[in-house]
Order: C-alpha cells, then sequence, then structure tokens
C-alpha cells in the first residue's frame, strides 16, 4: 500500500538551522613546539577574521597567557601585528620561549633530533638538574610530548598506550618538531617574552590604542573544574582580569569555558558574547565562549541570549471586607 507523505505546513521552520561547525584543526599550520592542553589551534580561523577587520592594523599583541602560544605565533608568521608580548607563568614552558627568543631555537632542534627516546632515556633526562635554560627547555619538550596529554602539572604520567600503541613516542615526531623549533626563528627577534604575571603585563598596555589582546585565561571556577589538573597555575582572579579587560583602551578576544559564572562577569562588565563549536580532545563538539567588545563581525555564531527577567510578585495583604461599606451596600433601598 502505497504511504502518503503528510506535507508540513511551514517548510522553512523544519529546515536545518546552519550553525558554524568546529574547524578542523589539520587545516591550520601547526607552529607550536608545543601539544599544549587547552590550545587554541582551532580558534585560529576566528581569530585572522578578527584582525583582518582591524583598520589601522594594530602593532602589538599581547597574550597574557601564552601556553602553547599558537594564536601569538599565527599573527607573527602572517604579519598581522609587527610584535607579540607573550606572557607565561610555568617557568618549564617560559623556559622554552626564552630560549627560542634568546638564540637557542637551533641547539634545541639539534637535540630533539638527536635523542634516542625510550622511557629509561626520559626519565634520566629530566632528573638531572638543568645547567642552563637551554637545558630546562628541553626537559620541558620531552615531558610536554612523553606525559599523558601534554600536562605537566603534578601528577601527570608517561603515555601508555597512546597514539597506534605507540606507547611514549606516539607524540615525538623529532624531524616535525626540529623543523617547527628552526623556523621559529624567523620570528624570534618580534616575540618579547615576559615570565611573569599576565594580569600584571597587561596592565602596562592599557592606555595604548595599537594594541589588541588574546586573552586564554585557566579557568577553573563553574563548570568543570578542568584548569587545576591541566596546569600548574591556574589560580587567578577572575574578577579582577575582567575589571582590567574594561579598562583596556585597545580591543580584545577572551576565550572561556561556557559557564554561567563567566557570562555574569561578562554582562556586569559590558561584554558581548557569543558561542563557538570546538571539538575537545575527546572529540566531543562542544561551544565556548568568545568575549569581546563588539562582536558583530561574529553574526553567524550563536548568541549568549540574556536569561529572561523574573516576575517579581509582590505580596499584598488580603482585603478585610470593609464591613462598613458591606453594611451601607446592603442597606434596604441601597441594593
Ligand atoms: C588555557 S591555557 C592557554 C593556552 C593557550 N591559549 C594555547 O593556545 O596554548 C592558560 C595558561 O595560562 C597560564 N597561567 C596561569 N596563570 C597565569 C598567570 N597569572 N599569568 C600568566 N600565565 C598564567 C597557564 O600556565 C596556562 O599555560
Amino acid at each position: 500500500m502505497p504511504t502518503r507523505k503528510q506535507s508540513v505546513l511551514f517548510p522553512e521552520l523544519f529546515e536545518e538551522i546552519q550553525r558554524p561547525k568546529p574547524v578542523n584543526v589539520a587545516s591550520v599550520p601547526q607552529r607550536s613546539p608545543f601539544r599544549y592542553p587547552g590550545g587554541k589551534t582551532w580558534f585560529v580561523p576566528t581569530f585572522r577574521q578578527w584582525m583582518a577587520r582591524m583598520y589601522p592594523k594594530p602593532s602589538i599583541l599581547v597574550e597574557p597567557f601564552a601556553g602553547g602560544g599558537i594564536i601569538s605565533l599565527t599573527a607573527l608568521f602572517e604579519n598581522l601585528v609587527e610584535r607579540a608580548v607573550m606572557v607565561e607563568l610555568d617557568d618549564e614552558i617560559a623556559a622554552v620561549w626564552e630560549s627560542i627568543v634568546n638564540g637557542d631555537a637551533e641547539w634545541l632542534a639539534n637535540q630533539i633530533l638527536n635523542f634516542d627516546l625510550t622511557q629509561e632515556a626520559v626519565i634520566r633526562e629530566i632528573k638531572k638538574p638543568p645547567k642552563s635554560r637551554k637545558e630546562k627547555a628541553f626537559q620541558s619538550i620531552l615531558k610536554n610530548r612523553t606525559l599523558h596529554g601534554g600536562i605537566l602539572a603534578e601528577g601527570s604520567g608517561f603515555l601508555k598506550y597512546g597514539e597506534n600503541g605507540k606507547g611514549i613516542r606516539s607524540r615525538w615526531y623529532p624531524a616535525t618538531i626540529a623543523k617547527r623549533f628552526l623556523s621559529l626563528n624567523h620570528v624570534a627577534a618580534r616575540i618579547d617574552f615576559r615570565c611573569d604575571d599576565g594580569l600584571k603585563v597587561i596592565q602596562e598596555f592599557t592606555e595604548r590604542k595599537d594594541t589588541v589582546y588574546f586573552i586564554d585565561p585557566p579557568y577553573t571556577a563553574g563548570g568543570k573544574k578542568a584548569g587545576k589538573r591541566l596546569y600548574k597555575h591556574y589560580d587567578i582572579n577572575h574578577e579582577l582580569l575582567f575589571r582590567i579587560c574594561e579598562s583596556l583602551k585597545g580591543d580584545l578576544l577572551m576565550t572561556y569555558d561556557n559557564a554561567e559564572e563567566v557570562k555574569g562577569m561578562a554582562r556586569r562588565h559590558g561584554f558581548q558574547m557569543r558561542l563557538i563549536p570546538m571539538t575537545n580532545t575527546h572529540h566531543a563538539t562542544m561551544e565556548e565562549l568568545v568575549i569581546g567588545k563588539d562582536l558583530s563581525w561574529m553574526d553567524g555564531f550563536p548568541a549568549v541570549h540574556e536569561p529572561k527577567a523574573g516576575y517579581s510578585v509582590q505580596k499584598t495583604k488580603k482585603k478585610r471586607p470593609n464591613k462598613r461599606l458591606h453594611r451601607i451596600a446592603n442597606k434596604p433601598g441601597n441594593r
């Protein structure tokens, strides 16, 4: 028997809403020597879009929570700014950036190419007290590439199964990592690296109109509290960060977990918000919050709706019947 399909009354309401899809990170040039927990490679296309609409072109990008630094590196390699101020408090990560800036990228590349990676060799190497910043940097890269999730925070263990069952070697691509260090030499002179507190460094630039900020803080309040597991330094004053951001003359973008507490702070400090899809390490699609002064250029992205205004019900005392009026109303002759 032929089945009859019921036609839809308002087909336009049933069309799939075109939401932006998560970025395929394989399409973005990978320039960071780190595989960084919470790394923002997936944000690169949006960052480019933001920078492209700026006139005049900003001179400086400040990245107060640099980590693996993919956003600063993209800005430098693609000549979106003249200079990047990168700030990171973790001393092991800082040693890598300092070595690049101090001209030791080639030394690091050679160390990587000549290291015969086994678990025993890694343990031997990372136990040695480093005699210089560049030695510390090498230890840091080794740990970042062999510890689970690239996490250097306390309690992280070696990759057991890793990629394709290759265990500890599964994230060790010596030729690729060495090449990244060598190419970093092309932009090293334009990096102003500080091992310092990001909140303090941003304030040096408050009055500068030629400066933009990409702010990706560790986030521990509300939500999943993942920041505590991922980073050695995670305890920052988010309210203060928002207050500082409000005072900046230059434009800024912040990325945060999509948490109510964060949305509240963004609203209180007069920022706009959009949601952007990203794929997490478990390949699940999630939405991350983008915060900025004017995000009208992101109009294709879902907006964060303001909470519905609540009705406040005023309590009124139940009126007692007015006996006198009642008597008057019921008086014979007044009925
Ligand atoms: C979410 S991660 C940044 C990831 C980075 N956007 C990337 O693409 O790799 C936050 C970073 O802030 C660093 N950090 C935490 N507190 C800091 C502070 N007060 N000042 C500077 N860096 C800090 C952490 O060590 C961590 O590397």
